[in-house]
C-alpha cells in the first residue's frame, strides 16, 4: 500500500515514539554500520545517527524515502524481501515493518547477507493476534456491505514460534524472540488509524474511493463499544513481536 508521510506523521507519530524498548535492545554503538530495514520517514533513522552510528534506511515507499531524505538521511528506496548488501553492516534495525513485507523467507535471507558475520538483527513488528478486533470488524463490515475480503491477509502476524523458526531457517542464531501485548493508546481516533493503516486493505477489496469514508465509519461504529472507553478515548489491542538474532561468526 502506498504511505502518506504527512498522514503518517500526524497520526502514527505514536509507532517511533513506541520503539524505545527495541531501540535499546538494539544498543547502537558509535561507528556501528547500521540498516534500518522500513525505515518509513526516519524518526528512528534519525535516533541511531544521534547515537553516532553510520546509517542507511532503505523503505519500498517513495513518499516515505523522500521524508526521510528531507531529514538529511542516506535514504533509499528499496524493498525488503529483495535486499542487494553483501556482508556490510554491523546490525539490521527493523521497527514496525516486517509484517507488512508478508512471507519471511526471503526477507530474512537478504538481512542474514547483508549482516557482517558476528551482526545482529533486532526487530520489532506486529506479531499473532495483532489488531485482531480491529481486522475482524474491517473484514465484518466488508462482507457485509459485498465486498470482496481476501481469504489471506497480506499481513504476517506469526507467533514467536514460527518467527524463531524462520530466523533460524536463515541461519540465525536466535538470542530472544518475544511476543508482547501492548493496548496502545489512538489520540487521533479510529477513523484516522483506519485511513492511514488499513486504507490500502480497504481499497484492495474494491471499495471506490466515494464509499471509503463510509466503510471506515461502519467499522468505526462497530469498534466503538470493543476499543473505545466512556469518554472516547481509542486503544488498539497491539501485540508486538520482539527479537534479537545474531549471525554466526563462522558462516
Ligand atoms: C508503520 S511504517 C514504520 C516506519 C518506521 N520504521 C517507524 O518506526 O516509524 C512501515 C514501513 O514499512 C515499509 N514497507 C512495507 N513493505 C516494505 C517492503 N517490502 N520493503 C521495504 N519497506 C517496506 C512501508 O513503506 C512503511 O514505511
Amino acid at each position: 500500500m502506498a504511505w502518506d508521510p504527512q498522514a503518517y506523521a500526524t497520526h502514527a507519530a505514536f509507532v517511533p515514539a513506541l520503539g524505545n524498548a527495541v531501540f535499546d535492545l538494539l544498543a547502537p554503538a558509535a561507528g556501528e554500520r547500521i540498516l534500518d530495514l522500513g525505515c518509513g520517514d526516519g524518526v528512528l533513522t534519525e535516533r541511531l545517527v544521534a547515537a553516532e552510528a553510520t546509517v542507511v534506511g532503505v523503505d519500498a515507499d517513495p513518499a516515505m524515502i523522500a521524508a526521510a531524505a528531507a531529514k538529511g538521511l542516506d535514504a533509499r528506496v528499496g524493498d525488503g524481501r529483495r535486499l542487494a548488501f553483501a556482508g556490510e553492516f554491523d546490525a539490521v534495525f527493523s521497527n514496525a515493518a516486517l509484517h507488512w513485507m508478508g512471507e519471511p523467507a526471503p526477507v530474512v535471507a537478504g538481512v542474514f547477507r547483508a549482516l557482517k558475520p558476528g551482526g545482529r538483527f533486532v526487530g520489532e513488528f506486529g506479531g499473532h493476534g495483532n489488531i485482531a478486533a480491529i481486522r475482524v470488524a474491517v473484514r465484518a463490515v466488508l462482507t457485509a456491505r459485498g465486498y470482496r475480503v481476501p481469504a489471506i491477509e497480506d499481513n504476517y502476524y506469526p507467533t514467536a514460534a514460527e518467527y524463531r523458526a524462520a530466523l533460524e531457517a536463515g541461519g540465525f542464531v536466535v538470542d530472544g524472540c518475544w511476543l508482547i501485548p501492548r493496548p496502545t493508546p489512538v489520540a487521533s481516533g479510529m477513523s484516522a488509524w483506519l485511513q492511514t493503516f488499513r486504507g490500502g486493505f480497504i481499497d484492495a477489496a474494491g471499495v471506490p474511493p466515494e464509499k471509503r469514508s463510509q466503510v471506515i465509519e461502519d467499522t468505526r461504529a462497530m469498534l466503538r463499544p470493543i476499543l473505545a472507553d466512556a469518554a472516547g478515548n481509542w486503544t488498539a489491542d497491539y501485540v508486538r513481536l520482539r527479537f534479537r538474532a545474531l549471525r554466526p561468526i563462522a558462516t
